[in-house]
């Protein structure tokens, strides 16, 4: 009986590990100067041409914070310090990489410690005001986040 439970744990042990490789997040960084809040062109890909909030994938171990700031980092050669949670969207599996359903596309205010913005992963890098945020080309991911990101610029 005991091997039989102890074969159980095992398989429960199993699933639970797989689940959490499937479970891919992505977070993204609203940095704010002022009014303005930055925005970037993604260069290759699926999603070449559309516009987002820098960010990527949470690495396996890795805290949603330390993912934040590491992907600013690389992607713009910038220091940042997160300032608050803005918002979720669900995204595709196929898109994180996941199983369907199971990742999310993380949004966060931040702010630039040291640095300029360098595009070394983007086509190019724009500073814009909460009114020409809807009119830019943006991945269907972080579309539904603009109005969190408005309402920030307006209480700023
Ligand atoms: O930037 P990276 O390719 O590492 O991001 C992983 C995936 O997360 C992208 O393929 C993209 O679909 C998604 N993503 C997103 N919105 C962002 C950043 C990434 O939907 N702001």
């Amino acid at each position: 009986v005991l091997a039989a439970m102890q074969a159980h744990l095992d398989l429960l042990a199993a699933a639970a590990q797989r689940r959490a490789e499937d479970v891919v997040q992505v977070v993204g960084a609203a940095l704010v100067d002022g009014d303005r809040v930055l925005v970037a062109q993604r260069g290759g890909g699926s999603l070449a041409g559309l516009w987002e909030f820098p960010g990527g994938k949470v690495e396996p171990g890795e805290s949603e914070l330390a993912a934040l700031v590491r992907e600013c980092r690389e992607e713009l050669a910038v220091e940042i310090a997160p300032q608050a949670f803005l918002g979720e969207v669900p995204l595709p599996g196929v898109v994180a990489g996941g199983e369907p359903g199971a990742s999310t596309l993380r949004v966060w205010w931040g702010r630039i410690e040291s640095g300029d913005p360098v595009d070394h992963e983007h086509t190019e890098l724009r500073w814009v005001r909460a009114d020409e945020l809807e009119a830019l080309d943006w991945i269907p991911a972080d579309r539904p986040l603009l109005p969190a990101v408005r309402a920030l610029l307006a209480r700023l």
